[in-house]
Order: structure tokens, then sequence, then C-alpha cells
């Protein structure tokens, strides 16, 4: 089964009542349902977590190697600052994808900017939660596109 890490950085916590005119009305846990759901009928085990803390983001994608295939990650506003995650990223060799639920390059000029894309496969942003779907399924492509034999695994096991 593949295996997906899911980060959500700071103040994510908060989705639901956080500025709903930028981020939506649904809270963490109905996206996190939701894309739980997804995983489940693409053969993902996908594993979830949210944190304010910079350190606690490095040391779980320091850890993620050898035991996920590929890491989705919101760095909410650390995107637009740290550098610390950016090195973990690129130490762990792990294929990322950075997600956003709003379009950054249409807001504040600070936000236009992202430390961690350069150490990406890619990014998506501003498509509130289904952003986080997109993401998935981009990482899901990746992991199947470098090694057919999951690939064909995971489709025998959503038919
Ligand atoms: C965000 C965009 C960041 O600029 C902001 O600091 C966030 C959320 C987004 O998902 O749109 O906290 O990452």
């Amino acid at each position: 089964m593949i295996q997906i890490l899911l980060i959500h950085g700071p103040n994510l916590q908060l989705l639901g009542t956080r500025q709903p005119s930028i981020y939506g009305n649904a809270d963490l846990t109905s996206i996190n349902r939701k894309l739980t759901q997804w995983a489940k009928s693409n053969g993902v085990r996908l594993v979830i977590e949210q944190s304010n803390h910079e350190g606690r983001i490095v040391e779980l994608i320091g850890k993620a190697k050898g035991r996920f295939e590929a890491l989705v990650i919101n760095p909410a506003a650390y995107t637009h600052t740290s550098v610390a995650i950016r090195d973990a990223i690129e130490g762990a060799g792990v294929p990322a994808i950075e997600v956003h639920l709003s379009n950054i390059y249409g807001r504040e000029s600070f936000r236009q900017h992202s430390l961690i894309a350069p150490v990406c496969k890619g990014q998506v942003c501003g498509f509130g939660p289904l952003s986080y779907q997109l993401g998935l399924e981009a990482a899901l492509a990746l992991v199947s596109s470098s090694d057919p034999a999951r690939k064909n695994s995971n489709q025998r096991r959503r038919r």
C-alpha cells in the first residue's frame, strides 16, 4: 500500500472559523475526513498531522524517509519564512507537494514567495480544500509512475 504523509502547518487547526472569506467554512476535521475517504478508495495509507511548531514539522519530515513514499504539506505561514522546513524536505529526499487553500499569488506580497516550492515536485494552490485532494492525487501519480508495480497493485485494489 502506498503511504503518504500529510502535514498541516500553523493555524490550520482554526479552519472553519479563521477568515472564512479566504479559507472557507470547512473545518480541519471535516477536510481530513474527506481526505481519509479519498485515501481509502485509492488504496493509500494516509497519515495526517497538524502542528503549530516549526521544530515538530521538521522532525516529522526528518522521520518520513523509509516510512512514506510521498509528503503533501501545507506549511501555512512557514511557507514564507522557514529555511528549516525547506532544508528538512530537501534532506529527507521524499518527494513533496506543497498545497495551499488560497491562491497565495493573489494575496499580500509577503505571501507571494514560497521558500518551500523550489524543493517540492510541484505546488497546488487556490482551490480551497480541493487543493489537498489534488495534491494527494499528484503524489499518488508520482509514486505510481516511479514504480509501475505499485500502480498495478493500486489499480487492482480500486476495482
Ligand atoms: C495558507 C497560505 C499562507 O500564506 C497562510 O499563512 C496560511 C494558509 C493557505 O493554505 O492558503 O496559514 O498556507
